[in-house]
């Protein structure tokens, strides 16, 4: 027989006994994550047939850059205003508490402004450029979202996703000039989901060929941002209802059972939809607000056996 000597077992049991204590109360070690981007007043294309537009951007891109933190982490964010452009601009992060007329003020082009601020609360927010006429640096693209993860992880109140999907919508404004028009609602004949006219609708644009997509009985969460300049969302998922709604993305703010959920403007809500999971389903996700589906606001997610594994995953929860 194997025999430790009593003391010795004992004294080898409260070291792991300890570990693992430490181990359990240890929450995620903050760390700080290092974000740059830079303005660029470029071309985009904003619809699935290839209609270009004057855009104003955070890295080239409506909208810009995913930015994904843990509750507690430090965000260090530099943005660089080339010289090359023409106007200033500038980044306001809502998840920051900070001071508006310091870290949210202009830069000028050629100018670099760096900021940090500690992401104190779990959730999904807007960002976005607060330059004079801010409805139009919006309304340009230059928006995204910054998501914070929980530092208490997933939890029955927060169940982990099978896939998670970034969807933004804005207003838009084809006369990219009118800022009277962008502040009084006037002339925006588009709505934009993530950059694009109908971008995930293949049944309402012939042109478009992307789709959202699960495996049947998948919990599919979304990220959502309303940056209309103007226009509340009616946020619905047709054939299907809301499992559960995080108010500003925060699972202490948590509904159930919704069929449709108001999206102020400028804020973002997190969306679980569990689709059947005997059978393939389709859904389509919209703003019922028709004046807006019917310009663009209507996003497909089919729920099928063969759906692409690699949506909805890693890099790929923002399809561009
Ligand atoms: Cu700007
Ligand atoms: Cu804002």
């Amino acid at each position: 027989m194997n025999k430790k000597p009593l003391s010795t077992a004992i004294k080898y049991k409260s070291v792991s006994l300890l570990m693992l204590v430490l181990f359990i109360a240890e929450p995620i070690a903050a760390k700080t994550v290092k974000v740059s981007m830079t303005a660029k007043e470029n071309t985009v294309v904003i619809d699935n047939k290839g209609t270009e537009y004057p855009a104003w951007t955070y890295d080239g891109t409506i909208p810009g850059p995913v930015v994904r933190v843990t509750e507690g982490d430090t965000v260090d964010f530099t943005l660089i205003n080339p010289d090359t452009n023409k106007n200033s601009h500038s980044m306001d992060f809502h998840a920051a508490v900070v001071d508006v007329l310091k870290e949210f003020s202009e830069v000028k082009p050629g100018e670099t402004k760096h900021f940090s601020f500690v992401a104190n609360h779990p959730g999904v927010f807007m960002y976005h450029c607060g330059a004079a006429t801010m409805a139009q640096h919006i309304a340009r693209g230059m928006y995204g979202i910054i998501i914070v993860d929980p530092k208490e992880g997933y939890s029955a109140a927060y169940p982990k996703p099978d896939r998670e999907y970034v969807l933004i919508q804005s207003q838009y404004f084809p006369n990219a000039e009118d800022k009277d028009g962008m502040i009084e609602n006037r002339g925006w004949t588009g709505s934009l989901i993530n950059g694009k006219i109908f971008h995930y609708d293949p049944v309402h644009d012939e042109n478009a060929s992307l789709t959202l997509q699960s495996k049947p009985g998948e919990r599919v969460r979304i990220f959502f941002v309303n940056a209309n300049i103007n226009n509340p969302v009616a946020f619905h998922p047709i054939a299907g209802i809301w499992d559960k709604v995080y108010i500003n993305g925060n699972p202490k703010n948590t509904l159930t059972g919704i069929q449709t959920y108001n999206v102020s403007v400028a804020t973002a809500d997190t969306f679980d939809l569990v689709s059947p999971a005997d059978h393939p389903t389709n859904n389509a996700i919209v703003d019922h607000t028709m004046s807006a589906a019917m310009r663009g606001a209507i996003t497909v997610l089919m729920n099928m056996p063969d759906a692409d594994s690699k949506l909805g995953k890693g890099d790929n929860i923002l399809i561009r």
